[in-house]
């Protein structure tokens, strides 16, 4: 009996890393023609990051609106739409599709906007968020320069 469990331990263990590579740092990618990672999704899966994209783009205008207009109170709005509560629910068979870094990026980009927001509303300082804006878009140009989406051939 004892002889077998080492065995089939390191098997079990093995099969746990291979999934974990696979599923939570991998994802589903395939180098693309242009030089960028390509992740490869449904085109449900796509909508849906697709529509949290534009989004992120509708927030940019806004908040840059606000900044024009010296209104403070329609940044932290806007900036609060883009942040963390908004995430879809994305299901998980899609979440192990994205690769580890794509997945940090987005995170960290729903968190900036969420400190962009609760900075205006204490801060009430237009300048100051659009700093903020600035440096979070450094994430939009970095992701979109390392991965893009195509899909599934079925
Ligand atoms: C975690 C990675 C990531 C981050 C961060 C990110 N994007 Fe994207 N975005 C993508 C990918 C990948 C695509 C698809 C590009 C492609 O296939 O060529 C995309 C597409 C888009 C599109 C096209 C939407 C459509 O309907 O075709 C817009 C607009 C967009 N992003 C805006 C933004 C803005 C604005 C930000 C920052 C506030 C941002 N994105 C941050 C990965 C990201």
């Amino acid at each position: 009996m004892k002889r077998l469990c080492w065995p089939l331990a390191s098997l079990l263990a093995v099969v746990i890393v291979t999934l974990l590579y696979l599923f939570v740092i991998r994802g589903s990618t395939l180098p693309a023609s242009d030089g960028r990672t390509s992740i490869v999704l449904t085109s449900g899966e796509r909508d849906l990051v697709l529509t949290e994209m534009r989004g992120f783009l509708i927030a940019v205008q806004q908040i840059t609106q606000g900044v024009v207009d010296d209104d403070t109170g329609a940044i932290a709005v806007a900036a609060r739409r883009a942040g963390g509560a908004a995430t879809h629910e994305v299901p998980p068979s899609l979440v192990g599709k994205l690769p580890i870094e794509f997945k940090r990026l987005g995170f960290d980009t729903h968190s900036q906007f969420d400190r962009l927001a609760l900075d205006t509303e204490q801060l009430g300082d237009a300048a100051h968020a659009q700093r903020a804006l600035a440096t979070l878009m450094q994430n939009c140009v970095a992701c979109h320069a390392a991965y893009r989406f195509d899909l599934e051939s079925r």
